[in-house]
Protein backbone atom coordinates (compact mmCIF):
# COMPACT_ATOMS: atom_id res chain seq x y z
CA UNK A 1 0.00 0.00 0.00
CA UNK A 2 1.66 3.22 -1.26
CA UNK A 3 1.09 6.44 1.49
CA UNK A 4 0.41 9.44 -0.68
CA UNK A 5 -0.43 12.99 0.17
CA UNK A 6 -1.28 14.63 3.47
CA UNK A 7 -5.26 14.50 3.82
CA UNK A 8 -5.21 16.01 7.29
CA UNK A 9 -3.31 16.56 10.36
CA UNK A 10 -4.97 16.60 13.87
CA UNK A 11 -4.53 16.71 17.51
CA UNK A 12 -2.74 12.85 17.30
CA UNK A 13 -3.11 11.61 13.98
CA UNK A 14 -1.63 12.23 10.40
CA UNK A 15 -4.01 11.12 8.03
CA UNK A 16 -2.06 10.08 4.52
CA UNK A 17 -4.34 9.01 1.22
CA UNK A 18 -2.87 5.60 -0.33
CA UNK A 19 -3.45 4.83 -4.18
CA UNK A 20 -7.07 2.87 -2.89
CA UNK A 21 -9.80 5.57 -2.63
CA UNK A 22 -11.03 2.93 -0.10
CA UNK A 23 -8.43 3.57 2.44
CA UNK A 24 -5.87 5.83 4.15
CA UNK A 25 -3.46 5.27 6.41
CA UNK A 26 -3.42 6.75 10.30
CA UNK A 27 0.40 7.94 11.66
CA UNK A 28 0.02 8.88 15.43
CA UNK A 29 2.14 11.48 16.47
CA UNK A 30 3.65 11.83 20.42
CA UNK A 31 2.29 15.26 20.37
CA UNK A 32 -0.46 16.09 22.35
CA UNK A 33 -2.98 18.60 23.72
CA UNK A 34 -5.65 19.63 25.78
CA UNK A 35 -7.80 22.60 27.33
CA UNK A 36 -8.49 23.00 23.87
CA UNK A 37 -4.89 23.80 22.66
CA UNK A 38 -3.80 26.26 25.77
CA UNK A 39 -2.05 22.97 26.68
CA UNK A 40 0.94 21.43 24.74
CA UNK A 41 3.26 18.77 24.93
CA UNK A 42 4.96 15.97 24.16
CA UNK A 43 4.69 12.16 25.74
CA UNK A 44 7.34 10.03 24.36
CA UNK A 45 6.70 6.99 23.23
CA UNK A 46 2.55 7.60 23.10
CA UNK A 47 1.88 7.08 19.21
CA UNK A 48 3.40 4.12 19.30
CA UNK A 49 1.49 2.66 22.30
CA UNK A 50 -2.02 4.33 20.83
CA UNK A 51 -1.17 2.61 17.82
CA UNK A 52 -1.19 -0.63 19.36
CA UNK A 53 -3.94 -0.39 22.01
CA UNK A 54 -6.33 1.24 18.94
CA UNK A 55 -6.02 -1.51 17.13
CA UNK A 56 -5.96 -4.29 19.79
CA UNK A 57 -9.26 -2.87 20.83
CA UNK A 58 -10.68 -2.40 17.44
CA UNK A 59 -9.49 -5.76 16.28
CA UNK A 60 -11.79 -7.61 19.79
CA UNK A 61 -14.37 -5.04 18.86
CA UNK A 62 -14.78 -6.82 15.56
CA UNK A 63 -14.72 -10.15 16.86
CA UNK A 64 -17.83 -9.25 18.65
CA UNK A 65 -19.42 -7.81 15.73
CA UNK A 66 -18.88 -4.19 16.03
CA UNK A 67 -17.99 -2.71 12.27
CA UNK A 68 -14.43 -0.41 12.72
CA UNK A 69 -12.32 1.30 10.37
CA UNK A 70 -9.62 -0.76 11.37
CA UNK A 71 -7.90 -2.93 8.33
CA UNK A 72 -3.95 -3.47 9.14
CA UNK A 73 -1.17 -1.90 11.39
CA UNK A 74 1.45 -1.03 9.13
CA UNK A 75 3.86 -0.30 11.28
CA UNK A 76 4.78 1.29 14.89
CA UNK A 77 3.00 4.22 14.31
CA UNK A 78 1.19 3.51 10.83
CA UNK A 79 -2.00 1.99 10.70
CA UNK A 80 -4.45 1.42 7.26
CA UNK A 81 -7.72 2.14 8.11
CA UNK A 82 -10.82 2.41 5.76
CA UNK A 83 -11.04 5.97 4.49
CA UNK A 84 -14.47 7.84 5.78
CA UNK A 85 -17.11 10.40 5.79
CA UNK A 86 -17.25 11.28 9.72
CA UNK A 87 -20.02 11.88 11.54
CA UNK A 88 -19.21 15.33 13.64
CA UNK A 89 -20.34 13.78 16.53
CA UNK A 90 -18.25 12.76 19.74
CA UNK A 91 -20.43 10.14 21.50
CA UNK A 92 -18.94 9.82 25.56
CA UNK A 93 -20.05 6.81 27.19
CA UNK A 94 -20.03 7.41 31.07
CA UNK A 95 -19.81 4.74 34.15
CA UNK A 96 -18.30 6.90 36.49
CA UNK A 97 -18.87 10.68 37.19
CA UNK A 98 -15.52 12.61 35.71
CA UNK A 99 -14.83 15.37 33.83
CA UNK A 100 -17.13 17.68 32.19
CA UNK A 101 -19.66 15.88 33.34
CA UNK A 102 -19.08 16.20 37.05
CA UNK A 103 -18.20 19.50 36.60
CA UNK A 104 -21.74 20.51 34.62
CA UNK A 105 -23.85 19.24 37.28
CA UNK A 106 -21.80 19.88 40.59
CA UNK A 107 -21.03 16.60 41.22
CA UNK A 108 -17.71 14.84 42.55
CA UNK A 109 -15.45 12.83 40.73
CA UNK A 110 -15.59 8.72 41.15
CA UNK A 111 -19.65 8.41 41.77
CA UNK A 112 -20.52 5.09 40.04
CA UNK A 113 -23.54 5.96 37.87
CA UNK A 114 -26.87 3.43 38.09
CA UNK A 115 -26.47 2.83 34.09
CA UNK A 116 -24.31 4.27 31.81
CA UNK A 117 -24.81 7.45 30.31
CA UNK A 118 -24.64 7.70 26.31
CA UNK A 119 -23.96 11.06 25.54
CA UNK A 120 -23.50 12.93 22.38
CA UNK A 121 -21.79 16.46 21.72
CA UNK A 122 -21.30 18.21 18.60
CA UNK A 123 -17.49 17.52 17.61
CA UNK A 124 -16.03 20.92 17.35
CA UNK A 125 -13.26 22.04 19.57
CA UNK A 126 -13.65 26.06 19.53
CA UNK A 127 -17.15 25.45 20.83
CA UNK A 128 -15.78 23.43 23.55
CA UNK A 129 -17.78 19.95 22.09
CA UNK A 130 -21.26 20.96 23.39
CA UNK A 131 -24.02 18.63 24.08
CA UNK A 132 -26.96 18.49 21.44
CA UNK A 133 -29.83 16.02 21.22
CA UNK A 134 -31.55 13.80 18.64
CA UNK A 135 -33.22 17.05 17.42
CA UNK A 136 -30.40 19.02 16.90
CA UNK A 137 -28.90 15.80 14.59
CA UNK A 138 -31.86 15.72 12.54
CA UNK A 139 -32.51 19.56 12.21
CA UNK A 140 -28.81 20.16 11.27
CA UNK A 141 -28.41 16.73 9.13
CA UNK A 142 -25.37 15.24 11.26
CA UNK A 143 -27.07 11.85 10.65
CA UNK A 144 -29.95 9.88 10.16
CA UNK A 145 -32.22 8.39 12.35
CA UNK A 146 -31.24 5.18 11.61
CA UNK A 147 -27.41 6.01 12.28
CA UNK A 148 -28.10 7.29 15.53
CA UNK A 149 -29.94 4.54 16.67
CA UNK A 150 -26.71 2.40 15.48
CA UNK A 151 -24.41 4.69 17.09
CA UNK A 152 -26.04 4.71 20.16
CA UNK A 153 -26.50 0.84 20.22
CA UNK A 154 -22.85 0.38 19.41
CA UNK A 155 -21.61 2.23 21.43
CA UNK A 156 -23.49 0.86 24.90
CA UNK A 157 -21.94 -2.92 23.07
CA UNK A 158 -18.72 -0.80 22.82
CA UNK A 159 -18.54 0.11 26.45
CA UNK A 160 -19.49 -3.01 27.53
CA UNK A 161 -16.83 -4.83 26.19
CA UNK A 162 -14.07 -2.36 27.03
CA UNK A 163 -14.98 -2.51 30.08
CA UNK A 164 -14.80 -6.19 30.84
CA UNK A 165 -11.32 -6.59 28.39
CA UNK A 166 -10.06 -3.28 31.01
CA UNK A 167 -11.63 -5.40 33.74
CA UNK A 168 -9.40 -8.49 33.01
CA UNK A 169 -6.02 -5.78 33.11
CA UNK A 170 -7.44 -4.70 36.38
CA UNK A 171 -8.66 -0.95 35.07
CA UNK A 172 -11.73 0.92 35.24
CA UNK A 173 -13.06 2.66 32.55
CA UNK A 174 -14.73 5.81 33.99
CA UNK A 175 -15.87 7.27 30.47
CA UNK A 176 -14.85 6.80 26.70
CA UNK A 177 -15.34 9.07 23.78
CA UNK A 178 -16.22 7.24 20.64
CA UNK A 179 -16.17 8.69 17.16
CA UNK A 180 -17.97 7.24 13.91
CA UNK A 181 -17.98 7.70 10.42
CA UNK A 182 -19.38 6.41 6.91
CA UNK A 183 -17.47 4.17 4.84
CA UNK A 184 -17.31 4.88 1.03
CA UNK A 185 -19.46 1.64 0.44
CA UNK A 186 -21.93 3.38 2.98
CA UNK A 187 -21.37 1.36 6.40
CA UNK A 188 -21.32 2.91 9.63
CA UNK A 189 -18.05 2.31 11.67
CA UNK A 190 -16.25 3.09 14.71
CA UNK A 191 -13.46 5.39 13.21
CA UNK A 192 -10.86 7.26 15.23
CA UNK A 193 -9.27 5.33 17.93
CA UNK A 194 -9.74 3.85 21.43
CA UNK A 195 -6.66 4.05 23.41
CA UNK A 196 -5.44 5.85 26.74
CA UNK A 197 -6.18 9.68 25.02
CA UNK A 198 -9.76 9.12 24.41
CA UNK A 199 -10.65 7.18 27.33
CA UNK A 200 -10.32 7.78 31.19
CA UNK A 201 -8.77 5.05 32.26
CA UNK A 202 -7.94 4.20 36.63
CA UNK A 203 -6.35 1.62 38.88
CA UNK A 204 -9.55 -0.73 39.52
CA UNK A 205 -8.20 -0.58 42.99
CA UNK A 206 -5.55 2.22 43.54
CA UNK A 207 -7.56 5.03 41.48
CA UNK A 208 -4.48 5.92 40.02
CA UNK A 209 -5.25 7.86 36.77
CA UNK A 210 -3.75 6.01 33.71
CA UNK A 211 -4.03 7.96 30.56
CA UNK A 212 -3.97 11.46 28.95
CA UNK A 213 -5.55 12.91 32.66
CA UNK A 214 -1.90 12.53 33.81
CA UNK A 215 -0.79 15.04 31.07
CA UNK A 216 -3.65 17.33 32.05
CA UNK A 217 -3.21 17.24 35.66
CA UNK A 218 0.41 17.35 35.52
CA UNK A 219 1.01 14.35 37.31
CA UNK A 220 4.05 13.23 35.94
CA UNK A 221 4.81 9.79 34.86
CA UNK A 222 2.32 10.25 31.57
CA UNK A 223 4.66 7.94 29.71
CA UNK A 224 4.73 5.20 32.13
CA UNK A 225 1.15 5.37 32.46
CA UNK A 226 0.21 4.83 28.62
CA UNK A 227 2.97 1.94 28.59
CA UNK A 228 1.13 0.76 32.07
CA UNK A 229 -1.87 0.11 29.59
CA UNK A 230 0.00 -1.81 27.14
CA UNK A 231 1.39 -3.88 29.52
CA UNK A 232 -1.64 -5.07 31.49
CA UNK A 233 -3.50 -5.24 28.35
CA UNK A 234 -0.92 -8.22 27.28
CA UNK A 235 -1.28 -9.94 30.14
CA UNK A 236 1.93 -8.56 31.52
CA UNK A 237 2.37 -5.81 34.53
CA UNK A 238 5.09 -3.24 34.28
P1 LIG B 1 -15.06 15.09 29.29
O1 LIG B 1 -15.59 14.54 30.58
O2 LIG B 1 -13.94 16.08 29.50
O3 LIG B 1 -16.17 15.62 28.42
O4 LIG B 1 -14.38 13.88 28.51
C1 LIG B 1 -15.14 12.76 28.18
C2 LIG B 1 -14.28 11.73 27.44
O5 LIG B 1 -13.79 12.26 26.24
C3 LIG B 1 -13.07 11.24 28.22
O6 LIG B 1 -13.07 9.82 28.14
C4 LIG B 1 -11.89 11.77 27.52
C5 LIG B 1 -12.39 12.06 26.14
N1 LIG B 1 -11.83 13.25 25.57
C6 LIG B 1 -11.15 13.18 24.36
O7 LIG B 1 -11.01 12.12 23.78
N2 LIG B 1 -10.63 14.33 23.84
C7 LIG B 1 -10.74 15.54 24.45
O8 LIG B 1 -10.24 16.54 23.93
C8 LIG B 1 -11.47 15.60 25.70
C9 LIG B 1 -11.64 16.91 26.41
C10 LIG B 1 -11.98 14.44 26.20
Amino acid sequence: MKRLELISEGKSKRIYATDDPRLVIESYKDETTAFNGLKRGNISGKGVINNRISNHLMTMLEKNGIPTHFVEELGERETLVRRVTPIPLRVVVRNITAGSMAKRLGLPEGQKLRRAVVEIDFKDEMLEHPMVNEDYIYAMGWASEEQVKLIKQYSRRINELLCTVMRQAEIEVIDCKLEFGVTVDGTLVLADEISPDTCRLWDASTHEKLGIDRFRRNLGDVEQAYQEVWSRLMGERA
